[in-house]
């Protein structure tokens, strides 16, 4: 009978090579990719920075925070994300969008399920008396500059205090937030306030990371959308306030060139006031959505 003489693992090399060997008999494939590819990178990272142990459990006590503060109205972790630039990676890799088509952009925490749908030319902030009334109106089309009839845009922003609805301890209605659907022509048109820019939730560890290594937490005025057709990719994305001073620093690396859009002002009667009712002063802004077909089994769209 032989005995196997087995050297335990003492160097930090080999403490590596031996999770990766375990770690190589996953089954699933994407799994296995993903969990090797992990590992080998979270341990470099802990060798390139020679983290400490006093490091090592501040890391923890600051995951740990983040755990604790997220709740059904509150996503630490995506802010952490979002934050760290991951989220738009993550983004850009999935949302590779042809020539010509809307691109995408970070979704964020403050999506809504279940905003009611309204007519066109409805207002999604009544109770916004203070912000600057506005006209967002545009169309929705093809790649080939076909219309697209009933692409629905499910829209939502802040108001003028530069907060989401969700973001009032006591309010459950929803506010700032609806859905459209574009006409025969694919167009559609709505009222709003206008977006302003903002800072996300800067309360928690996110905020704390924030401040520690001398970033801000303020957002580029924009307003959300995502918008959806039949036989269509969906898209979902942000349009930016053209004038906006964060539009080169935003905190969660969102704005993309292409999504910038210019308010109007509106000082006296004219031809803008006169079509969709409203008085002056007001802003209006026209933005077309162009969405891809997806792909087919024959690579084409
Ligand atoms: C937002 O635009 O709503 C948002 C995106 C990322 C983090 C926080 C807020
Ligand atoms: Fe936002």
């Amino acid at each position: 009978m032989s005995t196997m003489v087995r050297n335990r693992t003492t160097t930090e090399d080999d403490i590596t090579a031996e999770v990766v060997r375990r770690i190589e008999k996953t089954e699933d494939p994407r799994l296995r990719e993903i969990m090797l590819s992990l590992v080998r990178h979270l341990h470099a990272f802990v060798k390139d920075v020679q983290l400490n142990e006093k490091e090592w459990w501040q890391g923890i006590q600051f995951l740990t925070r983040a755990g604790h503060m997220c709740s059904d109205k509150r996503q630490e972790f995506i802010l952490l994300s979002d934050t760290l630039g991951v989220s738009m990676v993550v983004d850009l890799i999935s949302n590779r969008k042809r020539e010509g088509a809307t691109e995408s952009t970070v979704f964020g925490p403050f999506h809504r399920e279940g905003a009611p749908e309204m007519p066109l030319g409805a207002n999604i902030a009544p109770h916004d008396p203070n912000g600057m009334p506005t006209i967002v109106s545009g169309r929705v089309l093809g790649l080939e500059g076909e219309p697209i009839a009933g692409a629905l845009l499910d829209v939502w922003q802040t108001d003028s205090s530069g907060k989401y609805d969700a973001q009032y301890p006591d309010l459950e209605e929803m506010h700032m937030r609806g859905k459209f659907r574009t006409d025969a022509d694919g167009r559609y048109w709505f009222r709003t306030t206008r977006p302003l820019q903002y800072p996300i939730p800067a309360d928690g560890p996110v905020g704390q990371m924030l401040e520690a290594t001398g970033r801000h937490p303020w957002r580029p005025a924009h307003i959300h959308f995502v918008v959806s057709a039949d036989g269509y990719e969906p898209v979902t994305t942000h349009i930016f306030d053209s004038v906006d001073n964060y539009l080169d620093s935003d905190t969660v690396f969102g704005v993309k060139d292409s999504l910038i859009t210019t308010f109007e002002k509106h000082e006296t009667v004219d031809e803008d006031s006169k079509r969709f009712h409203i008085d002056p002063p007001f802003c209006t802004t026209y933005w077309e959505f162009v969405l891809q077909k997806p792909l087919v089994a024959n690579g084409k769209r």
